[in-house]
């Protein structure tokens, strides 16, 4: 099965010029990968006018939030219809600097629901913001997924992805280990069983935090992962490059 990763820019880069050029580098590494499809998180300014000049198949388009009001007085917002409506099929929700931003898990749960509405795949972002005392992220993680997950309902599974990020592991240079991660994947996949009976197993996992060629390929396959959010590695062509060529098993 192909493997996904999620190039999650954030807030880079400053300009649409360079935005253009990381994406022209983006689109000839996803053209010649065949075991992986990539899918592009640009910041939402960037979207539109990306999507409207690509033409290819391979690269698919996120957005890294959106409100999950279909539009409204919510000054400073994209909703989910307008990220829809620029081509994007995925979006973040949740993800551990949003946390960080005051995102809260009731807010995840609209999201997810409003998502799935919109027909758009979203990635329900994990995960604890430190370890602190030994088991307790396995709390905090399944608090997460049961008030993030609540208005889904188990025919959907399919139709969502996961992701494991501590945000201790992002942008650390820090990552989860692979028999970690084996342990969230299955800790994961049995809190859903919890909630959904055996359709939680189907469930499709992520992972986030430092990703980059050196440990890319281990992690798929070692530690039940479907792919990976990656930020730091996903602006540079070259880590980029890399750091497919290690999923794909070769050079790209
Ligand atoms: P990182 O970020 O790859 O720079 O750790 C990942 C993310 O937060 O999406």
């Amino acid at each position: 099965m192909k493997s996904i990763v999620v190039a999650n820019w954030k807030m880079h880069p400053a300009t649409f010029r360079e935005a253009k050029t990381l994406f022209e580098a983006t689109k000839r590494i996803a053209e010649s990968a065949s075991r992986v499809s990539i899918v592009v998180a640009p910041p939402a300014i960037f979207l539109r006018e990306l999507s409207r000049g690509y033409k290819g198949r391979r690269i698919a388009f996120a957005v890294q939030n959106a409100h999950f009001e279909k539009e409204g007085a919510y000054t400073g917002e994209t909703s989910l219809a307008e990220a829809k409506d620029a081509k994007a099929a995925y979006v973040i929700v949740g993800h551990g600097e949003r946390r960080a931003m005051g995102e809260t898990n009731d807010d995840t749960r609209r999201k997810m629901a409003a998502a799935l509405v919109q027909r758009l795949t979203p990635i329900l972002c994990v995960g604890e913001r430190e370890r602190a005392s030994e088991g307790k992220h396995f709390d905090i993680v399944r608090e997460q997924l049961k008030i993030g997950l609540a208005d889904v309902p188990a025919a959907k599974l399919r139709s969502l992805y996961i992701m494991y990020e501590p945000l201790w592991a992002v942008g650390s240079g820090h990552p989860v280990t692979p028999s970690h991660m084996l342990e969230m994947s299955i800790f994961i996949k049995k809190s859903l069983v919890a909630i959904y009976g055996e359709g939680g197993h189907g469930v499709r996992i992520l992972y986030g935090g430092s990703v980059d060629h050196t440990n890319a390929r281990q992690m798929i396959d070692e530690a039940d992962v479907a792919g990976f959010i990656v930020g730091g590695a996903s602006l540079d062509a070259e880590k980029f490059k890399a750091l497919i060529g290690a999923i794909e098993g070769g050079e790209v």
